[in-house]
């Protein structure tokens, strides 16, 4: 059986989550949900990146244990994925004990290897972003994401050899055994690394919020050398926590936001050629959005919390509006009232209004009883350059195209009724025409349901059930491989209006 092992970032929990988390979340399990069901072994893994400065700042700001509040926050990050209906198969916190023992493993293995040694640095440091920042970057002093002055640290720290790796990662990047999406982004990354790349930093004489270094117990390690071994521990690689999933590496997918790409493109790279482990196959770095215009931030107070969505677009929609905003790799913005346009016009006017009035048809001149019909040439042609079009957005990584391909078929199915004016066929007594025209109808209904589920499984199941069956792996393989479409009940239940416009 073929695998796909993805992951999301894993969040910081010096804050809630918002739908900047959200996003990413959700583009995850989509991807999850369609690989199960196209029949891969499919991992997905997000959690929590908890160690560090920032974390450790918030806690005692909170007055409170470290290990206490990132356990509050974590909890928040669990209820909102269940809110999302977010299926991951592991959830893991860089303070579980697995990870931290996992992380320590291979600390050790690179330091046997050589490629970890001691030096005095001097530099400046951004608590926000967790890294160094240089003279160069910062902007009036300041740093240009977080708008806050950097602090010096000086301190003698353990490095690793990243720069003895970095023209094997520029191969890598270049042959595309790293493919790296946009490929914009894989250019910047390409144009990095043919200037100088220091080694960096992998420890903390100073910090005690982190996981003490094997090899000297005076120093913690640093939260981001921390954190993508997640990705290792995760599947319990090494078999420490008793549970390994060694066969799901080398990653498939690791979806990222853009401002964390050097860290997965490059030091993880470097830190995996050190363990002699084969690398991941693809990097995927999304862009990242605005609130109308504005950077979404707690100061300027304008952070949406994924649960204000669903409160007001109810769970599916929520998944479906943001995942399909604006092209994945480019920088976009977010408007409720664009949301709401979006959802009124999408959904309500048009997937929700072909359910209402099909169904209001097949009420009122079948009774909701009628035999079964193969679909005519052109609905079916219609069904399957959708299908073709929907794999190819899985292939490509066009994930925000998903809705809209979609949407085109049941646009279509809308016109469709138009055209063939079934109120006059029913008046006119051509009844075989007439039968014919409402099973066209649902076989778009049902093509579009099944194509629906990874984003929106729950309208998906509800249209299954006005249709009077099950829906199942199989319903899909047999639309989305086999281009086989077709309806095993011929007495349907009334439909509810699935998108109330708001
Ligand atoms: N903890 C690190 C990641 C470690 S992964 C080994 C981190 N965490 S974070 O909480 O800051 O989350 C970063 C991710 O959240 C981004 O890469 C992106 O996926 C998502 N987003 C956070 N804010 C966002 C926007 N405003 N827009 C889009 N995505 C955003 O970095």
């Amino acid at each position: 059986m073929s695998k796909f092992y993805l992951t999301t970032p894993i969040y910081y929990v010096n804050d809630e989550p918002h739908i900047g988390h959200t996003y990413t979340t959700v583009i995850a399990d989509v991807l999850a949900r369609y690989y199960k069901l196209v029949g891969y072994e499919t991992f997905f893994l997000t959690g929590t990146d908890e160690h560090g400065n920032k974390i450790q700042e918030v806690a005692k700001k909170n007055n409170l244990e470290p290990k206490t509040y990132c356990d509050n926050i974590v909890e928040k990050f669990k209820i909102a994925w269940k809110l999302l209906d977010i299926g991951y198969n592991n959830f893991i916190r860089t303070t579980d004990d697995y990870h931290e023992k996992t992380v320590q493993y291979v600390l050790q293995k690179i330091y046997e290897s050589g490629d970890i040694y001691k030096k005095y640095y001097e530099g400046l440091y951004c608590i926000h972003c967790e890294k160094f920042i240089s003279e160069d970057e910062l902007v009036d002093g300041v740093c240009p994401d977080h708008k806050v002055a950097p602090v010096i640290h000086k301190e003698e720290n353990y490095f690793f050899k990243l720069s003895k790796y970095k023209d094997i990662i520029y191969e890598k990047i270049k042959s595309s055994e790293i493919k790296i999406y946009p490929e914009t982004r894989r250019n910047e990354i390409l144009g990095k690394l043919e200037l100088e790349v220091e080694d960096i930093s992998i420890s903390r004489k100073t910090l005690k919020w982190g996981i003490v270094l094997p090899f000297d117990s005076e120093q913690t390690i640093y939260v981001w050398i921390d954190a993508l071994i997640n990705y290792l521990s995760g599947i319990d690689y090494f078999g420490i926590k008793g549970q390994p999933l060694p066969h799901l590496w080398p990653c498939d997918l690791h979806l990222i936001g853009k401002d964390i790409l050097w860290f997965h493109a490059v030091i993880w790279p470097g830190l995996l050629l050190a363990l002699k482990l084969p690398l991941p196959k693809q990097i995927l770095a999304h862009g990242f959005f605005t609130i109308n215009g504005q950077k979404m931030s707690k100061t300027l107070g304008n952070v949406i919390k994924p649960k204000q969505l669903v409160d007001l677009f109810g769970i599916d929609a929520t998944r479906m509006l943001l995942i399909s905003n604006f092209p994945l790799g480019v920088d976009g913005d977010f408007s409720i009232d664009d949301l709401r346009k979006r959802y009124n016009t999408e959904l309500a006017d048009n997937l929700g209004n072909l359910i209402t009035r099909t169904f209001g048809m097949l009420d009122k001149y079948f009774s909701s009883n009628l035999e079964v019909k193969k679909p005519s040439l052109e609905v079916y042609q219609k069904i399957n350059e959708c299908v073709k079009e929907y794999e190819n957005c899985f292939s490509s990584l066009q994930i925000h195209k998903i809705p809209q391909t979609i949407l085109e078929l049941t646009s279509y199915a809308n016109w469709y009724v138009q055209y063939k004016t079934p109120w006059i066929l029913f008046k006119e007594a051509k009844t075989e025409e007439l039968k014919q025209v409402i099973f066209d109808l649902l076989y778009c209904i049902k093509a579009s349901a099944v194509l629906f589920y990874p984003v929106m499984p729950n309208v998906t199941l509800k249209i299954f059930e006005i249709l009077n069956e099950k829906f199942n792996e199989s319903v899909f393989v047999d639309l989305v491989k086999r281009s086989e479409i077709y309806i095993a009940s011929n007495k349907f239940n009334k439909s509810e209006i699935l998108f109330k416009k708001i």
